[in-house]
């Protein structure tokens, strides 16, 4: 499915183009909510926002949790664009489609990109409602050949080998540390390895992914990541940990409600600590 369909650098251009002749805003900041995080969005001011139906090309998100909107506004004065719900493998896109977005807001002058996500943790120390920087990935996808970056590679965009060992930008990372600390907020940091979905997962599976070296597991974000990189962009991630994998058999199943119920409990704390990170980026980087 995936190797089939390509997207050309036009179709990009064209939704960028779309966008910027709607929208009086130029965000240099993009943001990703994830799963119950979508609240983030009306946090912003001066909003103007588009269904993802009426965007030319814009893929449509199916999954209940997920509005479907691209949201432009400022946030503490930081011209932003939030993803108000995002795409994912197991709805059946392939992975340019669910990176498609990513691209766009390159072209639309996005430099720094931020993802959250809702996630299970493996690791003994983690809680539920813990909130996980990420400081690295394991592209559980990727090791069977999914990957965005399939295919003829865009120069434009960057390169064919691109290096993913510094994937998530360390100097956002320091702030988002020094952020929590200034509110008091205690955090998480982590590897968030991504699986394909839908399902949760097995016990065996969730004990193999422990050993593998990830903390929190979920079915989102690392394509993202990579196209992000890919292009150039600053990458930052959290993950909410929602909920603790199953990793004995006699323990209680995880359900899609559960994982939905923690995001708004934790939804607020999430928010307060993005606004305040965009609050303090760097100006160069952010408007
Ligand atoms: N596994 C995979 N994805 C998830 C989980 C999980 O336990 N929780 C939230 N997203």
């Amino acid at each position: 499915m995936q190797a089939k369909e390509q997207i050309c650098h036009e179709d990009y251009q064209k939704t960028a183009d779309w966008l910027l002749s709607h929208t009086k805003h130029r965000p240099k900041v993009a943001i990703i909510c994830g799963s119950g995080l979508g609240l983030l969005a009306e946090m912003l001011k001066c909003q103007e926002s588009f269904s993802y139906s009426d965007i030319p090309s814009f893929p449509q998100s199916t999954v209940q949790g997920h509005v479907g909107r691209l949201v432009f506004g400022e946030l503490k004065g930081k011209t932003c664009v939030c993803m108000q719900g995002r795409f994912h493998l197991y709805e059946g896109y392939p992975l340019c489609k669910v990176t498609f977005p990513v691209r766009v807001f390159k072209l639309v002058g996005v430099e720094t990109l931020i993802v959250t996500n809702a996630a299970g943790s493996l690791s003994d120390g983690y809680k539920t409602g813990d909130i996980m920087i990420i400081k690295d990935h394991i592209n559980l996808p990727g090791f069977a050949g999914q990957n965005p970056l399939n295919g003829p590679n865009d120069e434009q965009f960057g390169l064919r080998f691109p290096p993913m060992s510094s994937a998530y930008d360390k100097d956002l990372h320091k702030l988002a540390l020094d952020i929590c600390k200034k509110l008091d907020c205690s955090v998480q940091e982590g590897v968030y390895c991504m699986v394909g979905g839908p399902n949760f997962e097995t016990v065996a599976e969730a004990r193999y992914l422990h050993k593998l070296g990830a903390d929190a597991v979920g079915m989102s974000t690392v394509p993202e990541v990579l196209v992000a990189k890919h292009c150039g962009m600053k990458v930052f991630g959290l993950s909410l940990i929602t909920n603790k994998v199953v990793k004995a058999y006699n323990d209680k199943e995880v359900n899609h409600e559960g994982v939905l119920g923690v995001s708004k409990m934790r939804a607020g704390t999430l928010q307060t600590l993005v606004t305040e990170f965009v609050a303090q980026l760097d100006s160069n980087t952010a408007d």
